[in-house]
């Protein structure tokens, strides 16, 4: 019997997904470009599993599956995808379905959308999250492209999906072309936003109280039972509970301050430069990891830059009220998050006006609430607020996240505060609370920018009691109305 799907690539999601697909009683044929891993995984996991096919070239995968044929890659994101989708077409019929998985920029699926229609065939971008663990035991899967085509996946993506609290369907359609990858991207920004803000407030807790990791690990399991419920509050409690093996150290304490990045962040903040959005918490992210990786430069600069000190006056004082503290902090970063959360989706909705993709931001809340890095409890919150009201342009005017924004305001403040007077760089938590200042104040000093740019570059002004454009001739004050 044919199989139902072929899937390109057994890398570590690769693997995952074709064993969750045969668990789920699908017939999946597979190939990998490097033979090793491919005997690897057919000698190994696929062993278990008699739906699981090999195929030994790119043709005989093809001639394996059922038409219409339905071909998925899980491979490297960029010019691999190009290279085998050229392999790929020379077998394939009008009605076909290439599927791209991966990581890729939802400019480079629109193109491979439009690239593919022209030859007949079907071009879905999905994006799945979850990691390995995800692939094999339920992701997240976001899909963009030809519905028809999802038509044709629905039933296996949708067996493989996870399902949050046992009920709610983690993969849907949302859009035409790139709208899935744009959104895997968005969430992979709050992603990076998410782990800055959460390494932050741990950074805090060791300098500033203190803590030890254990003690730490305990807070983080303790803020997991309440609002801040979360996959990344849960993995970090576990992280900061784990000793080396070979040290007895805390592990965290064993592993380089350098972060690394795969990308899609920094696609993010150029996507909302492009889209005129502002998401300074998700560029803060990303910017601190950049930060981090100038590890020899900050080992330098440690020892010529002056600060406060981390055993300053400040620091000590601060340890004297650490119950309290924590609850700031807990506060500071609940409302960071929300921030983080409402930038991106803030994201989505300008990229869907702006590509014509009618995003249901509602839709792509509940896909995230389970199988996904990003998962977290207030999400079914964030449902519940576009479910309200499709049109919200930002979470924070949501009248549920406006009053729980507000009620930390307080420990959010003295957070940032205590972090700048200690000399503690908090730059996700304060661009997040900078975000919110901007964003509820009635005026800001723009009006000051545009004087100076009709200073030295004429470029004009509006006034705020009459219409049209005026320019300044400053020299002399005299005033103008302009075109
Ligand atoms: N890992 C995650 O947590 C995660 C989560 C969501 C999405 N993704 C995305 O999923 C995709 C696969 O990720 P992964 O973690 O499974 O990667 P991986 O373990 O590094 O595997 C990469 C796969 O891509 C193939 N590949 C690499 N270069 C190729 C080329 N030039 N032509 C054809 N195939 C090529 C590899 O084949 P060979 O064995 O022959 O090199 C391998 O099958 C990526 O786009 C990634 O961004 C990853």
């Amino acid at each position: 019997m044919r199989s139902e799907i072929g899937l390109i690539g057994l890398g570590v999601m690769g693997q995952g997904l074709a064993v969750n697909m045969a668990i789920h009683g699908h017939r999946v044929s597979v190939f990998n470009p490097t033979p090793e891993l491919f005997d690897e995984f057919m000698r190994g996991r696929a062993a278990l599993y008699p739906s699981i096919e090999g195929a030994a070239d790119i043709r005989q995968l093809v001639d394996s599956l059922e038409c219409p044929r339905r071909i998925m890659l899980m491979i490297k994101s960029g010019p691999p995808v190009d290279s085998v989708i050229s392999e790929l077409v020379d077998f394939l019929s009008p009605g076909d379905i290439i599927i791209d998985a991966g990581n890729s920029h939802f400019k480079d699926t629109i193109r491979r959308t439009r690239e593919l229609a022209a030859r007949g065939l079907l071009y879905l971008g999905i994006g799945i999250s979850g990691g390995e663990e995800g692939a094999l035991h339920g992701p997240s899967i976001m899909a963009g492209g030809s519905e028809a085509a999802w038509r044709s996946v629905e039933n296996i993506l949708s067996d493989i999906a996870a399902k949050a609290g046992g009920t709610v369907q983690c993969s849907g359609y949302l859009g035409p072309d790139g709208s899935g990858h744009f959104a895997k991207m968005v969430h992979n920004g709050i992603e990076y936003a998410s782990m800055q803000l959460v390494a932050e407030t741990y950074h805090m807790m060791r300098c500033f109280l203190r803590m030890n990791p254990e003690e730490i690990s305990d807070v983080f399991r303790i803020w997991n039972t309440r609002r801040l419920q979360s996959y990344l509050i849960e993995i970090t409690s576990s992280i900061l509970a784990h000793s080396d093996g070979s040290t007895g150290k805390p592990i965290v304490d064993m592993i380089k301050d350098a972060a690394q990045q795969k990308g899609t962040g920094m696609w993010s903040v150029f996507a909302a430069l492009e889209l005129g959005v502002p998401v300074p918490t998700i560029a803060a992210a990303v910017e601190a990891r950049n930060m981090s990786a100038l590890k020899e430069q900050r080992e330098r600069a440690s020892g010529i830059l002056a600060g406060p000190g981390l055993s300053s006056p400040v620091s000590v004082a601060e340890a004297s009220r650490k119950g309290q503290m924590i609850e700031e902090i807990e506060d500071a970063l609940y409302a960071s998050l929300v921030c983080a959360y409402a930038q991106g989706f803030a994201l989505l909705c300008a990229a869907s006006i702006a590509y014509g993709w009618n995003l249901d931001s509602g839709q792509i809340a509940s896909l995230w609430t389970g199988g996904c890095i990003i998962r977290a409890a207030f999400l079914n919150q964030i449902r519940e607020a576009f479910d309200r009201n499709r049109g919200l342009c930002n979470l924070l005017l949501d009248e549920f996240f406006a009053g729980e924004v507000a009620s930390c305001q307080d420990g959010w403040r003295s957070t940032v505060a205590a972090a700048a007077n200690g000399g503690l760089p908090a730059p996700a938590m304060a661009s997040a609370l900078s975000y919110y200042d901007s964003y509820r104040l009635q005026v800001l000093p723009a009006n000051l920018i545009q004087a100076q740019r009709d200073y030295f570059g004429a470029h004009t002004y509006k006034r705020i009691d009459a219409d049209g454009a005026f320019h300044t001739h400053w020299p002399t004050g005299r005033e103008r109305p302009v075109g």
